[in-house]
């Protein structure tokens, strides 16, 4: 085998030598038949005895790791991938800084820990319970394998979750392992940890702006696990953030082709005024403002999961050793932190206004500012298909302060440009900021099924290549059931 191959001749494909480690090998031969039960029951809706055309991790090598093939849904082979142990690696930042990465568990930290793998795992699952719908109203194949292909993979994600609860962590683990299975997103009674997790994704753009942005959200917290001080944390987040990728690229290029068909539309019919809604909505696409707003809705979501301005816990987390910054590895400075500022945006006598705090409390802002600075490129993207085909409009990420439900700016309504606006004036322009019933009626009307291949429903352009270099007439799903 090759460095970092991948073991798939026992039930669970590991590259972590379950074969000796009998223990962790049965917790997890017993958690397997409650998560396919868990994705027969919540994972995509149909669709599972079609063949996707799907890639599986054949190695933890960042070149070549993927093998694409046809595969029933039901059938991959979710596993275990860790990816390579650096030799005497160190703890990166805080106050054991400098030591020996721990190989176990620090018990002064187990707590904590343990927290932060649950609240990672649960996001996983989640994702795929809010997107199960989505198979039946694809606007091709080729979309249709991509949601596939990140269902699958947030599958793994929950293993990759669930191998260090089971190894880790002894009888709370495997509780906290079967509670990953339990809860369900947007149950009013057992509902998923995170607010963005228990929202519903009830149609493509949602589905490819929550890729966009909330599972961005999921690569700045892998980065940020990925520095940490418990090596086999370190080294999990490392290879779903290979994974991870994909999921963007799904989500950006999906916005991308979306905008690049409206703009095409628009031009055809000689409409240059890109407001003029009813127009354009004519022409079978969406139209630009309604694109905005979708961003704006899932953009101020997803900050949400950035958690509170000023927080013990992330500095806890940093100080121990735990989670460290976005590429801590890459910045210069102490990496403790311990003295030093960071400049935030605060709720201050009714009044948004910066603030210096210090640093360590600062750092779910840090982290949210590199977020923010990192959705703006794709944004940039978007705009540059915009502006080549001629059409005055230009999509922005609101101000941070703008419908908020988590942190500071929960307590108050904020236009798109972070002013202060009353109750009242929120509940008149709402619809202005955010979709409204009729925008997710116009939605709704465009999510017709387009099952055959090479074609693509009228509101999306077809991607510039295909995946795996396939070609534009390929059949990336068989559809055996619907
Ligand atoms: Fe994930
Ligand atoms: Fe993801």
């Amino acid at each position: 085998m090759t460095i970092g191959a991948v073991d798939y001749d026992g039930l669970i494909p590991n590259n972590v030598g379950l074969g000796q480690d009998p223990r962790v090998k049965r917790a997890l031969e017993k958690w397997h038949p409650g998560y396919l039960d868990w994705w027969n029951d919540m994972g995509p809706e149909g669709f599972q005895s079609s063949l996707i055309y799907l890639r599986t991790a054949v190695s933890v090598d960042p070149k070549g790791w993927a093998k694409f093939d046809y595969v029933k849904m039901p059938e991959y082979r979710w596993g275990v991938l860790l990816a390579p142990q650096h030799a005497d690696r160190k703890i990166p930042f805080g106050t054991h800084k400098g030591e020996a990465a721990w190989q176990e568990v620090p018990g002064e930290y187990r707590a904590m820990l343990r927290r932060l793998v649950v609240i990672q795992g649960d996001t996983e699952p989640a994702s795929v319970e809010q997107q199960r719908h989505l198979g039946k109203t694809a606007p091709s194949l080729y979309d249709m394998r991509n949601l596939f292909q990140v269902n699958v993979e947030e599958g793994r994600h929950l293993w990759a979750m669930v191998y260090l609860l089971q190894k880790y962590f002894g009888a709370d683990g495997r509780e906290e392992a079967e509670a990953l299975l339990q809860r369900r997103s947007g149950d009013p009674d057992t509902p998923r940890m995170l607010g963005a997790f228990n929202e519903k994704t009830p149609d493509w753009l949602s589905f490819f702006m929550f890729t966009y942005f909330t599972d961005r959200d999921g690569k700045m917290q892998l980065e940020a696990l990925a520095q940490s001080g418990f090596d086999p944390l370190s080294r999990t987040c490392r290879f779903m953030l290979t994974e991870e990728a994909h999921h963007m690229f799904v989500g950006e290029t999906g916005v991308t082709r979306i905008v690049q068909r409206t703009c095409e539309a628009m031009r055809a019919a000689g409409i240059d005024d890109p407001y003029d809604i009813e127009k354009v909505r004519k022409l079978g696409v969406i139209d630009l403002p309604t694109v905005q707003k979708k961003a704006n809705m899932h953009f101020s979501l997803t900050l949400d999961l950035f958690g509170n301005e000023i927080s013990t816990n992330a500095a806890n987390a940093f100080h121990a050793g735990l989670k460290g910054r976005y590429r801590e590895d890459r910045l210069k400075d102490d990496h403790q932190l311990e003295s030093g500022t960071y400049p935030l945006l605060r709720l201050i006598d009714g009044a948004i206004k910066n603030e210096d705090v210090p640093a360590l409390s600062g750092l779910n802002m840090r982290l949210r500012d590199d977020y923010v600075a990192d959705a703006n490129i794709g944004v940039g993207r978007w705009n540059k298909v915009i502006a080549d085909l001629g059409i005055p409009f230009e999509i922005k990420l609101p101000h941070v302060a703008f419908h908020r439900h988590i942190g500071e700016f929960s307590e108050i309504h904020a236009d798109l440009d972070g002013n202060v606006i009353s109750d009242a004036d929120w509940t008149k322009r709402r619809t202005e900021f955010l979709p409204s019933e009729s925008d997710r009626d116009f939605i709704e009307s465009l999510m017709q099924p387009q099952f055959e291949p090479a074609k693509f429903a009228s509101w999306i352009a077809p991607p510039r290549v295909g995946i795996d270099n396939k070609p534009g007439d390929f059949e990336y799903v068989k559809i055996v059931d619907a």
